[in-house]
């Protein structure tokens, strides 16, 4: 019994000077292993009396079951103990914010067209109008038919269209005669927008056009317009003027000239070209406005009485503008960006210059 006792404070004495795993389970087996100090203990059980034997079998087993739990205990605590000090180690200090870390850190910045889309959205939205959206992909009624501008009309050159072979439903484009394209111009949310509201309304439509051509300075395939819609009774091309001029000063809070010509797109009638004066080259010529001085801007109109009835709109009853701003002209306009084409390369040294969140 006395070994027993012995065996339990020697052990407990050397676990305590232990600090690694590995070597509190070599201690274990030195007492608890095959040949361990308490195993041998429990194999000479046989040879002691009954009476001994009684007595001493519960303590070594006890002792055994001890060894075991504290070893278990001990590891557990260095495990722990392991968890804290790297957690005090690696722990950030967030309210360090020019350590290197931070510093190393490059901050992203929002397109220079998303600054003015975000712009104008306020602008508008201030002046009670909706923004909606719609899809890239769209068929010839919302992009064309709707917008007075049929099958066979010559206007459908106007604009380079990427068609769709529609493999996908090839019954459908035989049954309705509806092929699918990647939209030339935001004017399919004028429909849509006409389909699913009642006049009085007024929106602005975001968003990117696809066009089938060649890019230079001033053109790319893929661009972006904010289409806008005002529909309701009485309304004037004065109106139409008023917010055009409202929305150009406050944009580049500053008075710019602008000129309007006579314009035809089916879709409005009378149509104009809203232009303003080159402010690149203030007018001189350069290439972003071919020399001209005068960069298309907006063109607009008075919304076409066949499209009002496309939408459902009484036309009889109701009347309304629409235009479709060139969003990436007015962004080179703004920050003196002479090539459209920047615009879309995705060349961060150009995207960083602008700001920051
Ligand atoms: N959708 C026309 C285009 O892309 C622009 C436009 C919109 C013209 C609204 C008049 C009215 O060329």
């Amino acid at each position: 019994m006395a070994d027993l006792e012995k065996a339990k404070h020697d052990f407990l004495t050397k676990l305590q000077t232990l600090t690694k795993e590995a070597d509190i389970l070599n201690l274990k087996s030195e007492y608890v292993g095959k040949t361990g100090i308490v195993s041998e203990m429990l194999k000479s059980l046989k040879d002691m009396s009954p009476d001994e034997r009684k007595l001493f079998g519960p303590k070594a087993n006890e002792l055994k079951d001890f060894i075991h739990d504290q070893s278990a205990i001990f590891i557990a605590k260095i495990e722990i103990e392991e968890i804290n000090k790297k957690l005090a180690e690696e722990k950030i200090d967030i309210s360090l914010t020019d350590n290197i870390f931070f510093k190393s850190v490059k901050h992203g910045g929002f397109h220079p067209r998303t600054l003015i889309q975000q712009e104008i959205e306020d602008i508008f939205l201030s002046m009670g109008f909706d923004v909606l959206d719609g899809p890239h992909i769209e068929d010839e009624f919302h992009n064309f038919e709707a917008l007075n501008i049929p099958a066979d009309h010559p206007a459908r050159d106007m604009q380079d269209t990427f068609w769709f072979n529609d493999p996908h439903n090839p019954e459908d484009v035989a049954k309705n005669g509806k092929k699918h394209l990647l939209r030339t111009h935001t004017s399919t949310i004028q429909v849509r927008g006409m389909l699913s509201r009642k006049p009085p309304f007024r929106f602005i439509a975001p968003g990117v056009v696809f066009r089938c051509e060649r890019t230079d300075a001033s053109h790319e395939m893929v661009f972006t317009q904010l289409e806008g819609m005002m529909v309701g009774e009485n309304i004037s091309v004065a109106n139409l003027i008023y917010f055009m001029k409202t929305i150009l000063k406050e944009i580049f809070k500053r008075d710019v000239e602008v000129r309007l010509r006579p314009g035809f797109f089916p879709f409005v009638e009378p149509g104009f070209e809203l232009d303003i004066r080159c402010l690149i080259c203030e007018g001189k010529g350069c290439s972003v406005c071919k020399q001209i001085g005068w960069v298309e801007l907006l063109p607009c109109g008075m919304v076409h009485p066949n499209v009002l009835e496309s939408g459902g709109i009484d036309s009889e009853k109701y009347n309304g503008f629409a235009f479709g701003l060139g969003l990436d002209r007015l962004v080179m306009m703004k920050y003196g960006i002479d090539d459209i084409r920047h615009l879309q390369s995705g060349d961060l040294r150009f995207n960083s210059q602008f700001k920051l969140f």
